[in-house]
């Protein structure tokens, strides 16, 4: 009888427990992790095709995404699957170089464009919604050529692109997320462990960072300008945010400083009312830069102009997350780790994680849904009441056991402290997106 009264009240309490009506769920791919044909007719190279075939070693299984799950081929099938999940809609991403087989927008291919069209008008028909991210990665190699996200001019050949892209399907998206994860792109992309594969922190990364977040407000522009006023789509894009625990209480302040460079550095000057850099570390970068002898802050400025083209550029605010981890200082002759993965060179960080948080099969990635919400509460205490639409969140295993039960824990737990914070803490968010629909290439860690 307890038993029975227990089991009804906690179905009352589940059934409380909702998702307010119109929130949205779905599920994301992107484009090299997924579609294989590397090559098909006049795609042109990406700076991970070169990336994997010239390296091969920094693939943890030595695979590719030659291949991957065929999607280019079997996107039928992709569909198929989204239908039995009855998702809200698909998050997916379309090569640039697919569809610009030079890079610029000199040339559209028509099988690419014909592609990506098929794909939005099936999903369409069934009533899934396409969320199209315009850069998921995969980088013209002939862009990197000419120094890709290092060269300023490319904010310019961004934008030519997303041109391309919103006159081939704007009428038919209205969600568009143009970058995805810049830290990812900007700073492990200089770390030399994925693609394009160069060294360069600190420097490198930071002319990405800046030069990244001026293609996103560019394009941003100009869909404000010349398609929303006739399609009426959201723009945004997506940042790839952990959240940081001070180890011990020493550590608090300098978790605030790695908050500020690895969140803060992609939202402030977008969401903040101020914009541009975050203050704190705009300082912290031009003292140490001075401190090394350097001329000018390896952090570069933005001009005023800049700062108001880039501020206000979000319809929308997206965000990837997927664990927490604890901060503290390097010890003497200790070295810190590679960014975001196990620490910040910059400000002489190490990062970890407490021992009750479960492991998973990436090596940064702990079990944690409580920082999830401590996440969300954090950004609305910095950026305000915008619509946050998350945009990734799952877990990693070795897909060796097929009922998984630690990611329906992890799907549940995470979701909980989502549910929470709009709840408890009045945060707006507005979507939910699975990471990933299938299993699929994952960059360094192959297909383990
Ligand atoms: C994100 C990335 C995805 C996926 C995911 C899982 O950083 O955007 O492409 O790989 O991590 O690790």
């Amino acid at each position: 009888m307890k038993a029975v009264i227990i089991g009804a009240v906690l179905c009352v309490a589940a059934a409380e427990r909702r998702f307010p009506d119109g929130f949205k769920f779905g599920t994301a791919t992107a484009s090299y992790q997924i579609e294989g044909a590397w090559n098909a007719s006049d795609k042109g190279e990406s700076i991970w095709d070169r990336f994997v075939h010239s390296r091969p070693e920094a693939i943890s299984d030595r695979s590719n995404g030659d291949v991957a799950c065929d999607s280019y081929n079997n996107w039928r099938e992709d569909i198929q699957l989204l239908e039995d999940l009855n998702v809200d809609f698909y998050r997916f991403s379309i090569s640039w170089p697919r569809v610009l087989p030079t890079g610029f927008a000199n040339r559209v291919s028509e099988d690419g464009a014909r592609y990506y069209g098929d794909l939005i008008d099936a999903l369409l028909e069934r009533g899934i919604e396409p969320v199209v991210t315009l850069y998921h990665w995969d980088l013209p190699q002939t862009l990197q050529d000419l120094g890709g996200w290092t060269n300023p001019l490319i904010s310019d050949w961004f934008a030519d692109y997303a041109r391309v892209v919103f006159d081939l399907y704007g009428d038919r998206v209205k969600t568009w997320v143009t970058i995805n994860e810049p830290t990812v792109v900007c700073d492990i992309g200089y770390t030399g462990h994925i693609a394009p594969g160069l060294e360069s922190e600190g420097r490198g990364s930071y002319l990405c960072t800046k030069h990244i977040l001026l293609a996103h407000a560019k394009a941003y522009r100009l869909y404000e300008a010349e398609y929303k006023p006739q399609y009426q789509g959201q723009v945004s894009l997506t940042n790839q945010m952990m959240w940081f625990e001070p180890e011990t209480e020493e550590d608090a302040e300098l978790t605030e400083l790695v908050k500020a460079i690895s969140i803060d550095r992609y939202c402030h000057p977008i969401f903040s009312a101020a914009g541009g850099w975050p203050p704190a570390l705009e300082r912290y970068i031009a003292q140490k830069s001075a401190e090394e002898g350097e001329p000018r802050s390896r952090l570069p400025p933005f001009t005023q102009e800049e700062i108001e083209l880039v501020r206000g550029s979000y319809d929308y605010l997206g965000l990837n997350h997927y664990t927490t981890r604890t901060v503290r200082r390097a010890g003497a002759g200790e070295e810190a780790g590679t960014f975001l993965f196990d620490g910040f060179q910059e400000l002489g960080v190490v990062l970890g994680a407490r021992p009750e948080w479960p492991t998973t099969m990436s090596h940064w990635f702990m079990v944690h849904p409580e920082g999830f919400r401590a996440l969300l509460s954090y950004v609305k205490q910095q950026y305000g009441d915008v619509a946050i639409f998350i945009l990734e969140n799952g877990l990693s295993d070795a897909g060796t056991d097929l009922d998984d039960q630690p990611r329906v824990d992890y799907y549940t737990n995470y979701l909980e402290q989502v549910l929470l914070a709009m709840e408890q803490d009045g945060v707006n968010v507005v979507g939910y997106t699975a990471w990933s629909l299938m299993d699929n290439f994952e960059w360094m860690d192959g297909y383990q």
